[in-house]
């Protein structure tokens, strides 16, 4: 079972998000959720989002995002807690808000406070902010940088740190996708670690989302080299929301085989870093996956079925841990 083979292999963990809505509609997911053998670790699909804790502003809510938590502590499973500053399923109360750098970060301190508050103590990491990058390198232009340029950075991980003050288990997180490519969006990944380091803000972690595509897949040593660029700057790694999608479906028996080697180049690289504590897969099965809703006509980019039967991918990844 993939958790136990992830630990004996020297990792803390392989783990899934979990979807919200299917934890009391689907007993049969769930059983495969709440097995800790297969999964040690867990994460809230959606429920700890800005816009599900705080739609708006100061009033906070955590019946979503108690859910997934409430999982883990039954399951005794490490928890990644997902996501504090992020551009996306932010209110438009704060997207369309018209700021400035005191009210902003009055906001945000606010935010992070109640919300790592909330959770304090149940969180293995945190991803503090998310998705700060743009494809081609350039700094994603949210009302975060709008506001604050790339100071909000430090501003965020300092925030974590306070909330954090009395247990200090936090493991702050940077976060994103297409960092496994090793280009320009990787560089500028490297220099945020090193702009909030300088800063002297805590950033503890690296995640690399991992949202990749049968075929397009980075070989294992590339990864490697990837991961390592990171962790060479004193902060761990892990693959944070791992799916590889089939750019056009039903894919066929070889594509299968590809997807299980990409599967395995992935998760192997991970063994071969020292620093990267783990694998999170961005739900296991095809059965749900936010693939199909976001890129079109792709999908099946999960390691079981929509039967909840385990693919060649699962088989892939037993077989380097
Ligand atoms: C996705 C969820 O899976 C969907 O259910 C939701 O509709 C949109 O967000 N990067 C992230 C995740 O950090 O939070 C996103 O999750 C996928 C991309």
């Amino acid at each position: 079972q993939l958790n136990s083979l992830a630990v004996a292999a020297g990792l803390k963990y392989f783990g899934t998000a979990v979807g919200e809505s299917a934890v009391s509609s689907d007993s049969a997911y769930m059983a495969i959720v709440n097995n800790k053998n297969e999964l040690g670790q867990v994460v809230a699909e959606n429920g700890q989002k800005w816009d599900a804790t705080e739609p708006s502003r100061g009033s906070f809510s955590y019946t979503q995002g108690d859910i997934v938590p409430k999982v883990a502590k039954a399951n005794g499973q490490y928890l990644r807690c997902h996501t504090l500053v992020w551009y996306s399923q932010l209110p438009s109360w704060v997207s369309s808000g018209s700021w400035t750098r005191a009210t902003l970060q009055s906001v945000i301190e606010t935010h992070i406070s109640n919300v790592m508050g909330h959770y304090i103590g149940q969180c293995y990491a945190w991803d503090v902010v998310n998705e700060a990058i743009a494809d081609d390198g350039t700094w994603r232009d949210s009302v975060f940088y709008k506001t604050f340029g790339t100071d909000y950075l430090a501003l965020a991980f300092n925030a974590a740190k306070k909330a954090d003050a009395n247990t200090k288990l936090l493991v702050a997180y940077y976060n994103d996708y297409n960092l496994e490519y090793n280009g320009a969006k990787t560089d500028r990944a490297v220099e945020l670690v090193g702009i909030v380091q300088k800063a002297g803000a805590p950033i503890d972690g690296v995640g690399f989302q991992a949202h990749l595509i049968v075929g397009s897949t980075p070989s294992r040593s590339s990864l490697t080299t990837v991961l390592k660029r990171f962790t060479a700057l004193n902060v761990e790694v892990a693959y944070t929301e791992l799916d590889i999608r089939h750019s056009s479906l039903p894919a066929s028996a070889s594509a299968l085989v590809t997807q299980g080697n990409d599967f395995a180049n992935v998760v192997g690289s991970c063994v071969d870093t020292t620093g990267c504590v783990g694998v999170t897969v961005w739900g296991f099965t095809d059965k749900y996956s936010w693939v199909p809703n976001t890129f079109s006509g792709a999908g099946d980019a999960l390691i079981y079925d929509k039967n909840l039967v385990k693919k060649a991918a699962w088989t892939s990844i037993s077989s380097v841990l």
